[in-house]
């Protein structure tokens, strides 16, 4: 079928001088129902309250915007440029625009129903749960946060240094979701999750909506013609629905979005496939931490499932390297925050995912760094 593709190594085109990534399999999905949204997913007045909230907190700052010229010479296209979200706010990752928002809206709604103090949870691979710890400290409300097995301990530590409760749960991300779920239910915590379900909606949209902010930025720093192409990495899929919506918001034409995830924990690309929202089984160990989930978030997949072009995969080997390759340039990421590079410049050297994509030496890229490295 036109649409299903395994690229294999042996198929890759550009050889540049300089040693770059190594060619890997990949899988490529040409989503089949490709088109405009249907459904709404992040109306633009929550947006601009999310941006009035956000960028009036002490310690915001825009983060850059690189180029990487000689990842886009690897690729053979004309630009690549990465929107770096090491430093936001300090605390390694994007994901301090959305977990710390929920908080604050959801401190102000108790209040609003003189409801007294309240606390927060969440279920987290790290990120997120470092974001709502942050965000409760700053706005005053107690925190439970619950991490699964597979979670390093120096994340752990990062949260724990906020004050915040850690509650370790057996098994994967999905299985802390619902321990998260169980346990504010029984003791009446309020839920921060950036995962969405049928009936919980209104706190992971929020933070859908902070995160368009990294979107927004990228959009004011972007010169000339808008991106053609926008790799960007899927866990449950909120961060790439928010780049998404955002971007179709800014850019005429709409840049072509692929979307990229672990080859270990491809919850969307399993869902394009199937046609509908698909959990997938397993272990999901991968090191791409922050993707390591099977379960789509609702909200994301009502975005994705029309906006995305293609939905694809990658080893851990090479955003293992990837993170590697950019370090040498003084650049830092994590595993979580490369996939989208590593999958664009993957995607573009093999003759026929670059064609799938309509990849050319035209392309002008926009990839996001998501996170900050461990080291
Ligand atoms: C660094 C990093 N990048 C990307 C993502 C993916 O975000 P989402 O789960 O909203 O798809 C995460 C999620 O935790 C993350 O930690």
């Amino acid at each position: 079928m036109r649409w299903r593709t395994v690229a294999r190594a042996r198929d890759a085109v550009h050889r540049p001088n300089m040693p770059m990534l190594t060619p890997r399999d990949i899988q490529v999905f040409v989503n089949p129902n490709h088109g405009t949204p249907g459904i709404v997913v992040l109306p633009a007045a929550g947006f601009r309250r999310a941006k009035a909230e956000i960028t009036a907190w002490d310690g915001f700052a825009v983060t850059p915007l690189r180029h990487l010229p000689s990842w886009a010479a690897d690729a053979g296209v004309a630009t690549i440029l990465m929107k770096d979200e090491a430093t936001r706010f300090g605390l390694g990752s994007f994901k301090s625009l959305g977990g710390a928002y929920a908080v604050v809206n959801l401190v102000r709604d108790a209040q609003a129903r003189s409801a007294g103090p309240i606390t927060v949870t969440c279920a987290t691979d790290g990120n997120h749960g470092r974001s709502v710890a942050w965000g409760a400290r700053r706005f005053g409300c107690r925190c439970v946060i619950f991490v699964h097995e597979q979670v390093a301990q120096w994340r752990i530590d990062a949260i724990a240094a906020f004050g915040a409760d850690i509650q370790r749960v057996p098994g994967t991300y999905d299985d802390a979701v619902r321990t998260c779920s169980e346990q504010a239910s029984a003791n009446g915590w309020s839920i921060a999750s950036d995962t969405s379900w049928p009936g919980y909606t209104e706190v992971p949209r929020a933070i859908m909506q902070g995160y368009r902010i990294m979107a927004d930025e990228a959009a004011d720093q972007w010169e000339g013609p808008p991106p053609t192409h926008v790799f960007v990495q899927g866990g449950v899929g909120g961060a790439a629905a928010a780049v998404s919506a955002h971007l179709r918001a800014r850019f005429t034409p709409v840049p072509k979005l692929i979307v990229v995830e672990p080859d270990r924990a491809a919850c969307l690309l399993a869902s394009a496939r199937a046609g509908a929202l698909t959990a997938i089984p397993g272990d999901l160990d991968t090191v791409m931490a922050g993707l390591a989930c099977g379960e789509p978030s609702l909200l994301a997949w009502q975005e994705l499932e029309r906006a995305a072009v293609a939905f694809m995969s990658i080893p851990d080997e090479s955003a293992v390297e990837t993170v590697r390759l950019l370090m040498n340039q003084n650049i830092f990421a994590g595993e979580s925050g490369v996939a989208g590079l590593s999958g664009c410049i993957l995607a573009a050297r093999n003759m026929h995912t670059r064609a799938l994509l309509g990849l050319t030496k035209d392309s002008r890229i926009l990839v996001f760094n998501t996170e900050h490295s461990a080291f």
